[in-house]
């Protein structure tokens, strides 16, 4: 059959992400509830931290050569990595190693790394059930990897479930360090918002060691805690080098997108040695001398004139009036028939409807009737299912913003359902 390709490239010139679609959160029309991104007024604030770290870093390479422009090293400068590390090791409160991270342009980018690098390509991997749309399309990418949902209870993946699945299909692999990985949000999960218990996250280092399969951590919302309590311990702690079984099965990857700003493409790899090897002398790290040495460069000066850590106290400090606000609307307005986790950090509220109830039509209805976007449950399914859940985020509007919306959705919501 003749195939006609197009001869012309269309070219939308779009100002950002989500132009020209339904998730256009900048629509003055429209309340957009469902993207996962800082606001303008979080944003702006990088404007001023950024010049000054620039203005900081170039008077260095001034003197220095100007070596910032040369190809930097593969996992990143030292600077930058001590940097990272002692930020997350304040924000953890939980030591990180500078020689454990490895520079990357962010969790998605990382992601894709992990797959093309650590993992046998006719492998498996695991997915909650739930999980980051996004992520479910990078897997889909790789058409040669068997994509394999499990259970997800409240708090965390249903192990025996996992156990079962990677009992029947593993494998020895023959080219790549793992032939199977388990992709894990634990900590403010997308799109539930839960966090892994304690004993679930013990059970998972037990289940990756025995059949030597790799967990791959989207560590994007951990520092994003909002209780009383202290940061919920990562996985990758658990996976304790001093064990007489440690092999290296957890990778944690993380951004600075959610603390700082997308835009920057700036994230870490933290990793085990028996990864570290393999990604750091892998031709994407070195045919390019790290992925991003120049924002590497002024990223250090961010760290070391303590901007970073300011910025993102303050971003936390927003987010945690949002969710404390939106959450309130829902525990008071929320009709009793509809369930919400209230999440301890992070972006998101994942919320229940009744069983019979399809998430795209009340969709519908709200933004005929108010003007208000969130997603449909059935998005972060691989297998289409949550139909009666909705995703919202707590991240881009402003709290007085959140408040209205959620009213609105609550009282909609109870029209609805006949109430
Ligand atoms: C779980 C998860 N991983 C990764 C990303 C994307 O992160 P990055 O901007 O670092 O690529 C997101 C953003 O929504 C996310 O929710």
């Amino acid at each position: 059959m003749e195939v006609n390709y197009p001869r012309n490239n269309e070219d939308k010139k779009l100002e950002h992400l989500f132009d020209d679609s339904d998730l256009n959160v900048y629509d003055q029309n429209v309340i957009n509830l469902g993207v996962g991104a800082p606001g303008p007024d979080i944003l702006v604030n990088c404007c001023e931290i950024f010049e000054k770290a620039t203005i900081h870093r170039m008077k260095k390479e001034t003197v220095n050569q100007g070596m910032l422009f040369q190809y930097g090293p593969p996992v990143g400068l030292p600077e930058v990595r001590s940097g990272i590390a002692n930020f997350l090791t304040e924000a953890y409160k939980s030591e990180v190693k500078s020689e454990d991270i490895i520079v990357t342009t962010g969790a998605t980018q990382g992601m894709h790394i992990i797959l093309s690098t650590l993992i046998d390509l006719n492998g498996y991997i695991f997915v909650d059930e739930v999980t980051y749309m996004v992520a479910l399309e990078t897997f889909q990418q790789f058409n040669t990897l068997k994509i394999i949902p499990v259970k997800l209870n409240s708090d965390g993946v249903d192990i025996d479930e996992l156990r079962a699945g990677l009992k029947k299909n593993h494998f020895k692999s023959e080219s790549k360090s793992y032939w199977g990985l388990y992709y894990a949000i634990p900590t403010y999960h997308n799109p539930t918002g839960i966090i892994f218990s304690k004993d679930i996250l013990e059970k998972l280092i037990s289940l990756a060691r025995e059949f030597d399969i790799l967990v791959a951590c989207d560590d994007v919302y951990n520092t994003l805690y909002y209780g009383n309590n202290d940061a919920q311990k990562r996985l990758y702690a658990y996976d304790n080098l001093n064990d007489e079984d440690f092999k290296g099965n957890v990778i944690s990857n993380g951004s600075f997108s959610k603390i700082i700003g997308p835009g920057l493409r700036f994230g870490w790899l933290e990793a085990p040695p028996r990864c570290k090897i393999i990604l750091e002398s892998s031709g994407i790290f070195n045919s390019g001398g790290c992925l991003n040495n120049f924002t590497s460069g002024i990223m250090a000066s961010l760290f070391e004139l303590k901007l970073a850590q300011s910025h993102a106290k303050m971003v936390k400090d927003l987010y945690q009036e949002r969710m404390l606000a939106t959450c309130e609307i829902l525990n008071n307005h929320l009709p009793k028939s509809c369930k919400f986790i209230e999440p301890q950090g992070g972006y998101f509220i994942w919320i229940k409807l009744p069983e019979h109830v399809d998430a795209n039509d009340f969709l519908r209805v709200c933004l005929e009737n108010n003007k208000i976007f969130f997603i449909p449950g059935n998005r972060f399914s691989f297998d289409n299912s949550f139909k009666n859940c909705f995703r919202i985020s707590i991240a881009f509007h402003k709290k007085e913003v959140m408040i209205r919306a959620m009213m609105q959705i609550c009282d909609e919501l109870k029209k609805y359902l006949n109430l």
